[in-house]
């Protein structure tokens, strides 16, 4: 039987990045990408390259380095945006434009202030003019949840005529039921025919995202629009590890239709993306969740011990999860197995990174029973990060961490070379960590998230902090993160991580006005 494929469209570089606090940066953005190329997503969409001048350089960036994936930039229906949509791609090997205008009676009255036909023809301007770019343009009914069906029909009919090769339907809003976007799926797909290829993106307001974009798969959708972990705007986009997996695992219900996803990819793009964003998925969430393959309860071990089958419907190897290793690393490995490990994990590092990897490595089987995989992950995270140490977190003291006691911290720092030491007090020992810091080094910055948890198991486990920080209100959040066996000096790290971060950014910034002012 031949493959019916979905293309799969990952939009976590975009919508994703909508999410509060998920703004990343453009090597971040480089890392993400090149993660969604491995787990072959058809198309990646970058970005949107006329919102701000570090969306557009991201864009650039990956379509300077993607060969495998579409890469693809949103575009209002607006000549300058579908411009900077047409530039930021213009280096990528193969290339989309995405463009789109609201649909809906409430969107057309009330935001664009627009006639229902006035917004046909901006729809069908926008897509002639993305076709003088590419060859692959695809439409979207902003709204389209809520658009009355004569009018989508309308619409889609002189966009495809214009040259729209890809129809997109949003529910922008996470409004509809599973079986009302199947039966919208259907009557738009008879419609259509195999004049172009029907899409859908689903948002989750109301934890349907999932389930929507299978009704209209089953209903003829040959595109999902998805992010990884379900990162989005508000309650966030249908999550591309469920919607694969649901494909892989009920072969009863979908018979044939399958994506080109490499499932093994899974679980690392999900940590690399929780990690980057500092967004963790929920313990429970499906597929990615911590305790997705956990099993508590004592029957439910026993059933899995006897056969796996009894109470999973999915190997955990097939994401990519726990995969048994060929090289297990310990005290003894040398800088072959090291680098064979580092290769096996799916990472290309140069020669400096790998040595001050293979550092931290070694100064770990010190301290440490079992390396395990993750603890591997998570130094080589850290050592390929390209935040500039503009300062360095050298020591940390902590004393009177007494009940009722006044904790205090004194801290070294590096900075240019010169190591300078300070003590503060704090109504904790994290608080006391954070003021000396920022007295040595001359910022004041307002802690909003602090998170830790173990990387991999056991009492001995590496600890990884994520702190989210404003160093100036006018900037936006900053996240910062921070590794270690002890995690006091994980926390220490971190907010080291989250200064450096902000001032790189700020010196980004910086470079961005001079360029605009021709200095
Ligand atoms: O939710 C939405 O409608 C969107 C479109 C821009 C596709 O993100
Ligand atoms: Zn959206």
């Amino acid at each position: 039987m031949d493959q019916d494929i979905v293309k799969i469209f990952d939009t976590t570089l975009r919508d994703g990045e909508q999410s509060p606090g998920a703004s990343m940066n453009t090597e971040e953005k480089i890392k993400i990408a090149k993660q969604l190329e491995k787990l072959k997503v058809d198309i990646i969409e970058a970005g949107f390259a006329a919102a701000s001048p570090g969306d557009f350089n991201a864009i650039k960036r990956i379509s300077e380095v993607v060969e495998g994936s579409i890469v693809c930039s949103l575009a209002r229906a607006l000549e300058k945006d579908i411009k900077a949509a047409a530039d930021a791609i213009a280096m990528a090997k193969k290339k989309r434009i995405h463009t789109f205008i609201a649909t809906s009676p409430i969107h057309m009255e009330y935001k664009l202030k627009m006639k229902p036909e006035d917004v046909i023809k901006r729809a069908v301007d926008s897509v002639t003019y993305a076709r003088t770019f590419v060859d692959d343009v695809e439409f979207s009914c902003e709204d389209a949840g809520r658009s009355e069906i004569g009018f989508l029909k309308e619409i889609l009919d002189e966009v495809i005529k214009a040259g729209a090769t890809t129809l997109n339907i949003p529910d922008t809003v996470g409004y509809r039921l599973p079986h009302e976007m199947g039966e919208l799926i259907k009557e738009l797909h008879t419609f259509v025919g195999n004049r172009a290829t029907l899409s859908v993106h689903c948002h989750n307001d109301l934890g349907l995202a999932v389930a929507n974009s299978m009704f209209s798969i089953l209903n003829g959708a040959r595109q999902i629009e998805c992010t990884i972990n379900g990162l989005g705007e508000r309650a966030g986009n249908a999550a591309l590890e469920e919607v694969v997996m649901i494909l892989k695992t009920r072969k009863d219900i979908f018979g044939n239709i399958d994506t080109k996803i490499n499932t093994k990819e899974i679980v690392p793009s999900s940590r690399l993306v929780a990690n980057i964003t500092g967004i963790e998925p929920q313990p429970n969430k499906a597929i990615v969740g911590k305790n997705a393959f956990a099993h508590e309860s004592g029957i439910h071990q026993d059933g899995v011990l006897k056969n796996s089958q009894t109470y999973e419907i999915m190997s955990a190897s097939e994401i990519g999860l726990d995969q048994s290793s060929s090289i297990v690393l310990g005290k003894h490995s040398g800088r072959h197995a090291f680098r064979e490990k580092i290769k096996e994990l799916g990472f290309e590092v140069g020669e400096d990174e790998l040595n001050r990897a293979f550092d931290r490595f070694k100064l770990l089987c010190d301290k440490k029973k079992e390396v395990y995989d993750d603890d591997i992950r998570m130094i080589i995270g850290d050592e390929t990060s390209n935040i500039p140490n503009t300062f360095e977190l050298i020591g940390i003291q902590l004393s009177d961490c007494s009940l009722g006691g006044m904790p205090y911290a004194a801290i070294s720092i590096k900075h240019e070379e010169k190591i300078t030491n300070d003590a503060a007090i704090g109504n904790g020992s994290i608080d006391a960590i954070f003021k000396t810091i920022d007295r040595v080094c001359g910022y004041s910055g307002q802690l909003l998230d602090y998170k830790v948890e173990a990387v991999s198991r056991g009492k001995d486990a590496l600890a990884k902090v994520v702190v989210k920080v404003v160093f100036d209100d006018d900037k936006p959040a900053v996240i910062g993160h921070g590794l270690n066996i002890d995690t006091i000096l994980a926390s220490g790290k971190a907010y080291v991580n989250a200064l450096n971060s902000y001032l790189s950014m700020k010196e980004f910034l910086k470079s961005k006005m001079d360029d605009s002012q021709g200095i």
